[in-house]
């Protein structure tokens, strides 16, 4: 018989790191994980099997629901906005395609098993494209529906995907003679930027503040590639990781969309460096803005509105600004550093 598990793909990156620590934690046995790297060796134990390969490769896919039965998805892998920029047909390739592979997998799967399988995607901030500082200083928190023009090709590809996901959701197949659901549960998050005490992520353009953060905690000078003005919404990420969890665990009929925003802080890159000053005070921290990955970080949102969650499943940030950088991210730093020895 085969095992019912839930497949997080892309468990090397950030998000995966801290999902599979947490879902172990709470007593989560039965998780297999694809990447295209071997999956941390800190992780290992964690997980029952760690598969290397693509997302795009159909056949892995295929053996991999001939050994496994699955009821629960973390699509995780992707290739991030900075770099999606330099590669912007493989980033279609990953980003889309993939993604549209692991959806019909899971519809394959709940037809199999004849359970919905739920399907975790984790969008981004990246889909909202704001024409020029000025808007982006007037809108304020965005919501879900507005500025939906984005400017990069993650930002398209995210914003599509999760139309993907509400159309699997809701309208797969709409034309075959037996009209039954996908089976299929679509649920989507649009994370801010991520900052983690434990991982640096690569290739995105939030990723200045994680860096800024980092760097400082090994004693290395960073140069910042946005303006001290530039302004983002931000979150630690315990608070993704809760995030994804509670969306998962909401009862589908408490859901009156399918991709929420979710909101913690909103800090310029000046703000970040001040609170990164005052943690490690010999930081040598300067500013070389890079002007096209800046003008990215100028359409998206400087807050966003994120009402619908906190109505919907309950959402409510663990760590605002204060929280996050003192009881969070420099403690945890600091003991990740000294470990490293
Ligand atoms: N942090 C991501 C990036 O910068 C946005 O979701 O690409």
């Amino acid at each position: 018989m085969r095992k019912p598990v839930t497949l997080i793909t892309g468990a090397n990156g950030e998000i995966g790191h801290g999902l599979i620590a947490h879902l172990a934690g709470a007593g989560h046995q039965d998780i297999i994980t694809l990447d295209l790297k071997p999956l941390d060796e800190r992780l290992r134990p964690r997980v029952l099997s760690a598969l290397v390969g693509d997302i795009l490769d159909h056949n892995l896919l295929q053996r991999l629901v001939s050994e496994y039965e699955i009821h629960g998805i973390y699509h995780l892998a992707a290739l991030l906005s900075t770099r999606s920029e330099y590669t912007p047909d493989t980033a279609h390739r990953v980003n889309v395609e993939g993604t549209l592979n692991l959806l019909t997998l899971a519809h394959e799967q709940s037809r199999w098993h004849g359970n919905p399988v739920t399907f975790l995607f984790p969008s981004s901030i990246a889909v909202y494209g704001l024409p020029d500082i000025a808007t982006k200083e007037k809108a304020g928190r965005v919501r879900e529906n507005d500025y939906n023009f984005p400017t990069t090709m993650y930002g398209c590809n995210k914003l599509y995907c999760e139309h993907l996901g509400r159309y699997f959701a809701k309208h797969y197949r709409q034309l075959a003679a037996e009209r039954i659901p996908s089976g299929v549960d679509f649920r989507a998050i649009r994370f801010p930027g991520l900052i983690s005490a434990v991982t640096v992520p690569a290739g995105g353009t939030s990723d200045y503040a994680p860096e800024m953060m980092h760097a400082a905690a090994q004693g290395k000078p960073y140069a910042c590639f946005v303006s001290p003005e530039a302004r983002l919404p931000f979150m630690a990420m315990p608070d993704a990781i809760k995030a994804l969890t509670l969306l998962a665990a909401a009862p589908v009929g408490k859901l009156s969309q399918r991709s929420y925003n979710i909101g913690a802080f909103s800090l310029s890159a000046a703000e970040v460096r001040d609170r990164v000053i005052r943690a490690f005070p010999r930081a040598a921290i300067s500013f070389e803005v890079d002007t096209a990955r800046a003008a990215i970080v100028d359409t998206w949102p400087a807050d966003v509105d994120d009402g619908p969650a906190r109505r919907d499943w309950g959402w409510r940030p663990e760590f605002e600004a204060d929280r996050a950088f003192n009881e969070y991210l420099f403690p945890m730093i600091g003991q990740f550093y000294r470990q490293q020895g």
